[in-house]
């Protein structure tokens, strides 16, 4: 079913899908627990760590700022912490590859730092939003220098006094951001939220031993705080199983069950929704590592049907608006989905509205793009050529949707799959039963 060449995949039509599979490691809390640990006083041992390059780029990072990181096997990193405020100088700019969630963070550490670093990335991180976590920090005492708001970023980093601040858009980034700055200011840092976000960060500061306030939208964290090194695992990342969910939601017979998945509140605003497309969903908390709930999920074929997505729901399922996208031209013909609201899809990795709007059309789907989102009525889908625009999610969302076309589809800049998923084209070779 897949051919791979340099940078491009191709998926031909998959008549069946089902199995079990285990999903790589949450990236979201994975970022979160390399930076903790390397904050914290003495050794963390961290397991479940993502395999992706965007969590790859927070180690790298890391290193370069004199932060001892042993690879174990697959998975598990040591990471000797240097303390509150004990990171060194740099001697290069640092490199956060395509990681928005590596940089904005990172941001609120390194405005604490008594030194001047340098971080940017890649061509499409270097167009992406960050007077969102400048502001903040420049409030807290940082100096911080980018041309146009965008990456790189230098950062004059500085002792720093606590903020209230309240964000303009919905940001688990920017949150976590300013309460990293927080945790080693001068007095209590607050946030408070337009809408909650995944609260990773939160969590991540209560299991290396610190206290957080959490009442309704508002989060504070008092300054002056140590962190203990500690053993952590971390589940599966809930954001990749979903593509699985979307393909076992959308294809004839299927069922798909997915072990030790997180199942953090914050993070399964998605499963309604799926449910409302008619599938079957079944997810169950079997264990609490570490603050983070994770079990095991199970989605089945059932009734597919017509669903959409309001805008107060778009914080929730931010991540999963492609593969939601991909389940919509699955479904039976005349069928519907639409999104509004959500016109942040245009400065993730990719301009995520335009770049889906475009692949699915490319593979036969009937779709409307709006400023703010988007709206697809189904038909049968020919497959084609279409380019994921270097973004993995939209690798991912157009490989599912391939299975469900006449014809094979080849996807351009399929490799992008490795920022969070390096084994997804095996797995979905694996699940559907091609050769
Ligand atoms: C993330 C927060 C979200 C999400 C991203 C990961 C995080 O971004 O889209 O993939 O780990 O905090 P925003 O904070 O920009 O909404």
């Amino acid at each position: 079913m897949l051919r791979a060449s340099a940078d491009a995949a191709t998926v031909t039509p998959a008549a069946r899908a089902g199995g079990r599979v285990r999903v790589p490691g949450d990236k979201s809390i994975s970022h979160r627990y390399a930076m903790l640990a390397a904050l914290a006083d003495g050794e963390s041992i961290v397991t479940g760590y993502s395999p992706g390059a965007d969590c790859a780029a927070t180690l790298a990072c890391l290193r370069a700022l004199g932060v001892s990181i042993r690879v174990m096997e697959a998975g598990t990193i040591v990471v000797a912490g240097r303390g509150v405020r004990g990171l060194a100088a740099p001697r290069a700019p640092l490199d956060a590859a395509n990681s928005g969630t590596t940089l904005r963070l990172l941001s609120g550490i390194l405005a604490a730092h008594s030194f001047t670093t340098t971080i940017g990335g890649d061509a499409s991180l270097a167009r992406r939003p960050m007077r969102r976590i400048i502001e903040p920090l420049t409030r807290m005492g940082a100096r911080i220098d980018a041309v146009d708001g965008r990456p790189p970023l230098v950062i004059h980093g500085t002792s720093l006094r606590a903020i209230s601040h309240a964000p303009e858009v919905p940001s688990a980034q920017v949150k976590g951001g300013v309460l990293l700055a927080g945790l080693q200011a001068d007095g209590t840092t607050r946030v408070v939220e337009p809408a909650p976000t995944r609260d990773h960060t939160e969590r991540a500061l209560r299991a290396f031993g610190a206290r957080v306030e959490c009442r309704g939208l508002e989060v504070a964290v008092a300054g002056g705080q140590r962190l203990s090194g500690r053993r952590l695992e971390i589940p599966g990342d809930i954001s990749g199983a979903i593509f699985w969910a979307a393909l076992a939601a959308g294809t004839p017979g299927a069922e798909i069950e997915i072990p030790f998945v997180g199942l953090n509140p914050t993070r399964t605003a998605v499963l309604p929704v799926l449910r409302r497309a008619g599938a079957t969903v079944d997810a169950r908390v079997e264990r609490d590592t570490h603050e983070e709930p994770a079990g095991t999920l199970r989605v089945e074929f059932k009734e597919p049907r017509s669903f959409n997505l309001e805008p107060h729901e778009v914080p929730g399922v931010i991540d999963e608006i492609p593969a939601l996208a991909a389940l919509a031209v699955m479904l039976p013909a005349g069928e519907s989905f639409s999104v509004r609201g959500a016109a942040e899809l245009r400065v993730k990795e990719s301009d995520r509205i335009t770049a889906l709007v475009r692949g699915l059309l490319a593979i036969g789907a009937q779709v409307e793009e709006y400023e703010d989102g988007f709206a697809i009525e189904s038909r049968p889908l020919t497959g084609g050529h279409v380019d994921a625009a270097g973004d993995h999610r939209l690798a991912m969302a157009f490989a599912i949707a391939a299975t469900r076309a006449t014809g094979p589809t080849t996807i351009a800049g399929a490799s992008s799959v490795a920022v969070s998923y390096p084994g997804f084209f095996e797995e979905l070779r694996r699940l559907t039963g091609a050769k």
